[in-house]
């Protein structure tokens, strides 16, 4: 599988133009596509990155890490992602990093998906959606996420997120409309954010394989 992460990571560079302030996701696909970046380090203004993780292996690249208050709309963003549906709707968040990542979705005017052919599924839900949380709001955010979607949350107790925040994940979903569920949760007070990007979902997924599926 890792073969086919690595296929994928190096194919979005073709996404990569001369100049870019790229964004960069978290995980063990993007570690691929950012040591692709480095070896094409010259051509590019530096990188806005969702991790402490990410930031490091950059870093090590010698690519400069830079705000993203200081980096105005960006051209590119590139993710994986733990599920992705037909629709390009994807379930993230299994690094723990999904507020920065869709932080940075939501600035960056394409989201290239990067993903390995075992994160393709028909209906979101399998795997268990994270929810990051406020701490002091574990328990009201799954009693209220549990009397919406019938879904069993999970603490995933030990994480704390880069934002000093907790994470819950969200077992036994069917999510047929990811667009409804994100809005849904996002109302719950003490939810920082969704692992379910639909509503800005990726534009572009490429699912890793010889040769690279480009959807
Ligand atoms: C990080 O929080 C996640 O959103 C990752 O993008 C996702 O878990 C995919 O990770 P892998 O590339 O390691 O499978």
């Amino acid at each position: 599988m890792s073969e086919a992460k690595r296929l994928a990571g190096e194919k979005a560079i073709d996404y990569v133009e001369d100049g870019m302030i790229v964004g960069v996701g978290t995980g063990s696909t993007v570690a691929f596509f950012i040591d692709a970046l480095g070896r094409i380090k010259h051509r590019i203004a530096g990188a806005v990155s969702s991790s402490e993780q990410s930031t490091e292996r950059l870093r090590g690249h010698g690519i400069e890490v830079i705000d993203l208050n200081n980096s105005g709309p960006l051209a590119l963003y590139v993710d994986g992602a733990d599920e992705c549906d037909p629709n390009k709707c994807l379930i993230k968040g299994g690094g723990a990093a999904l507020t920065r990542e869709k932080i940075i979705a939501e600035a960056s005017a394409k989201f290239v998906c990067i993903v390995d052919p075992a994160k393709r599924v028909d209906v979101l839900g399998k795997f268990p959606l994270p929810v990051e949380v406020i701490p002091m709001a574990r328990s009201l955010v799954a009693r209220e996420i549990l009397a919406h979607t019938g879904g069993q949350p999970v603490w995933r107790e030990g994480v704390v997120t880069d934002n000093g925040n907790w994470v819950l994940d969200v077992h036994g979903l069917k999510i047929v409309d990811p667009v409804a569920m994100e809005r849904e949760l996002n109302q719950i007070p003490g939810v920082v954010s969704v692992g379910l990007f639909a509503r800005r979902r990726a534009d572009v997924v490429i699912v890793g394989g010889e040769p690279p599926l480009v959807l």
